[in-house]
C-alpha cells in the first residue's frame, strides 16, 4: 500500500477517537471554574448528579481512580452511605420510607444531617433531601408526635383535636386511602371498620 493511502487511513481511523478523548478532556475540565479551583455554584445539590451520570468517568481524574479522593481530597463517600453514586445505603432500594427508620435507631441521625442533604439541622435541603418533619409529626426521630409513643393505641383517638386526617392518610404513611402502606403504616381498618 503506497505510503500517503497508510497515512490517511490512519488519519481516518483515528479521528472519531480523538473527537470522542477531545469531549472527554472539555467536559471534566469544564466541571471546575478555573478561577476558583471549585465546581460551579448549583452544582450541589443537582449539577454533580446530572454531570456523574451525563460523563462519570471523568470524576476519577481528580477524585481518584476508586472515587476515594484523589488529588481533591474530597471522597464520594463523605456524603454517600450507599456507594460512591447511591447516596442511601444500597439495600434501601424503592423502600427508603420504610427502611431509614432501622438505619436511624441503630445509627442516629448525624449522616442525615449533612448540609448537602436533610440540612444540619434536619429541616432539609431545597434541590435535595426534604425535612425530616415534612413526614414525621414528631420531629426528626417520631413518626408520629412523641406523646402517643407511650400508648400509641389509645393516644392517637383524640388526634382530630390537633391534626387534619390528611396527616395520617400519606403515601408512605396509612396510603392516600387509609388502606395501608407495605412495610409502613397498617390499614386503619385493620382495628376499626369505618374507614372507607
Ligand atoms: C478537575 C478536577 C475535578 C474533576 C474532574 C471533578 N472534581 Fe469534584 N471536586 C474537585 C475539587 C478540587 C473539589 C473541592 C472544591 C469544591 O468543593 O469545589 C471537588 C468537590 C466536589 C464535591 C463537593 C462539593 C461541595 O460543595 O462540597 C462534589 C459533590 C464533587 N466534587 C463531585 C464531582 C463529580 C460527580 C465529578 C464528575 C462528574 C467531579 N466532581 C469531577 C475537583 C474535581
Ligand atoms: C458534599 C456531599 C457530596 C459529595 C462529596 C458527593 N455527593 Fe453525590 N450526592 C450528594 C447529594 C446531596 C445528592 C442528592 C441531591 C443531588 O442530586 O445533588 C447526591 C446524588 C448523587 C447521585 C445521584 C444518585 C442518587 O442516589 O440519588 C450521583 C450519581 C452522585 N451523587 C455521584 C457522586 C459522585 C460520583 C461523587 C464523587 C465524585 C459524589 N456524588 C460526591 C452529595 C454529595
Ligand atoms: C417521606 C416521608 C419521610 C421522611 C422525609 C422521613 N421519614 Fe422517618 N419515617 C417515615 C415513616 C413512614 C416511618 C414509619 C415507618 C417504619 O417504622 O418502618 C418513619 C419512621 C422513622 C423512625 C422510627 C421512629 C418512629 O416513630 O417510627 C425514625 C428514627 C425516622 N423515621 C427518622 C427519620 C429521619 C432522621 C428523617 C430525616 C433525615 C426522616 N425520618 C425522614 C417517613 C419519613
Ligand atoms: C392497632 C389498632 C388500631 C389502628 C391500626 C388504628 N386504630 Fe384508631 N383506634 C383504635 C382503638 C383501640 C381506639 C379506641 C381508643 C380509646 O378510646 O382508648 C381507636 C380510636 C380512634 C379514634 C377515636 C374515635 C373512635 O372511632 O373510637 C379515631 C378518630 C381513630 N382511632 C382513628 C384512626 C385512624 C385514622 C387510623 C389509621 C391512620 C387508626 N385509627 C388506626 C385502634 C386502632
Amino acid at each position: 500500500m503506497p505510503q500517503i493511502i497508510r497515512a490517511l487511513l490512519a488519519v481516518l481511523l483515528l479521528a472519531p477517537v480523538a473527537v470522542l478523548t477531545g469531549c472527554g478532556d472539555r467536559n471534566s475540565q469544564a466541571d471546575l471554574d478555573p478561577a476558583t479551583g471549585k465546581h460551579a455554584p448549583g452544582w450541589l445539590p443537582g449539577g454533580h448528579t446530572v454531570a456523574a451520570q451525563d460523563h462519570g468517568a471523568s470524576c476519577t481524574e481528580c477524585h481518584g481512580e476508586d472515587l476515594g479522593g484523589g488529588i481533591s481530597r474530597v471522597a464520594c463517600t463523605n456524603c454517600h452511605l450507599g456507594s460512591e453514586r447511591q447516596i442511601h445505603p444500597a439495600q434501601w432500594g424503592a423502600y427508603a420510607y420504610a427502611l431509614h427508620s432501622q438505619f436511624v435507631k441503630q445509627n442516629g441521625t448525624a449522616s442525615c444531617a449533612v448540609a448537602s442533604c436533610h440540612g444540619t439541622d434536619l429541616n432539609g435541603v431545597s434541590g435535595s433531601g426534604p425535612s425530616c418533619s415534612s413526614c414525621h409529626l414528631g420531629g426528626p426521630t417520631s413518626a408520629h408526635p412523641q406523646a402517643w409513643n407511650s400508648d400509641i393505641v389509645s393516644l392517637h383517638a383524640g388526634y382530630g383535636a390537633n391534626y387534619q386526617s390528611s396527616a395520617c392518610a400519606t403515601a408512605v404513611c396509612h396510603g392516600t386511602d387509609l388502606k395501608g402502606v407495605f412495610l409502613s403504616g397498617p390499614a386503619c381498618n385493620s382495628c376499626h371498620n369505618n374507614f372507607q
